[in-house]
């Protein structure tokens, strides 16, 4: 990362918590009754995770994973890896999936396949963000808070070499 490297706020704090609670409505109708199983990709899910699932005022359980496709940097690998493994059974259960950001979609494709041979009673995605620009391999986001223009962006969460996760809004990186 240069020197000039800016940060731009694209989106607020506020623009975010209000995009979270619409989401976490739609969820509440779909899954109020269903003790759904809620995944979150890490890393650039927990600070998403957390928030979505402190408005959801029912039984869910949590688990987490890690998968890696993205080398240093900002561009993607094109591999996924699962590097910290599903542990827990997702046979019959409704699995929601929570992810930061679907760019290519490769991640989150391969991800939702894996799951999808254990046979989930449902197996639905949430993402906050979307940058379908740069889709690659076809993703259904059944719960999207957000599109982003094609931009990298970090913040809430998400990163650029590990760094910026720790910031309250969402911003993009300009050179
Ligand atoms: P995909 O496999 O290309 O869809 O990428 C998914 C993963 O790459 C996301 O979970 C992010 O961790 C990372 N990623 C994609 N776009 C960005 C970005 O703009 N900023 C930071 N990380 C990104
Ligand atoms: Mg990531």
């Amino acid at each position: 990362m240069s020197a000039q490297t800016k940060l731009r706020v694209l989106v607020t704090k506020a623009e975010i918590e209000s995009t979270i609670k619409k989401l976490a409505a739609e969820l509440t109708r779909d899954y109020h009754d269903k003790n759904p199983l809620v995944i979150g990709i890490l890393k650039g899910s927990f600070v998403f995770l957390a928030d979505l699932v402190r408005r959801l005022d029912f039984p869910l359980e949590i688990e987490l994973v890690r998968l890696s496709s993205y080398g240093k940097g900002t561009k993607t690998s094109g591999k996924v890896k699962i590097v910290h493994g599903l542990k827990f059974d997702v046979k019959n259960r409704h699995v929601l999936v929570v992810e930061d950001i679907v760019d290519t979609g490769t991640t989150v494709a391969y991800f939702l396949d894996y799951l999808k041979k254990k046979s989930p009673a449902s197996l639905k995605l949430c993402a906050l963000t979307d940058k379908p620009s740069r889709r690659r391999v076809p993703v259904k986001i059944d719960y999207l808070g957000l599109t982003v223009p094609d931009k990298f962006i970090v913040g809430y969460g998400i990163d650029c070499d590990e760094k910026y996760r720790n910031l309250p809004d969402i911003c993009c990186l300009e050179e």
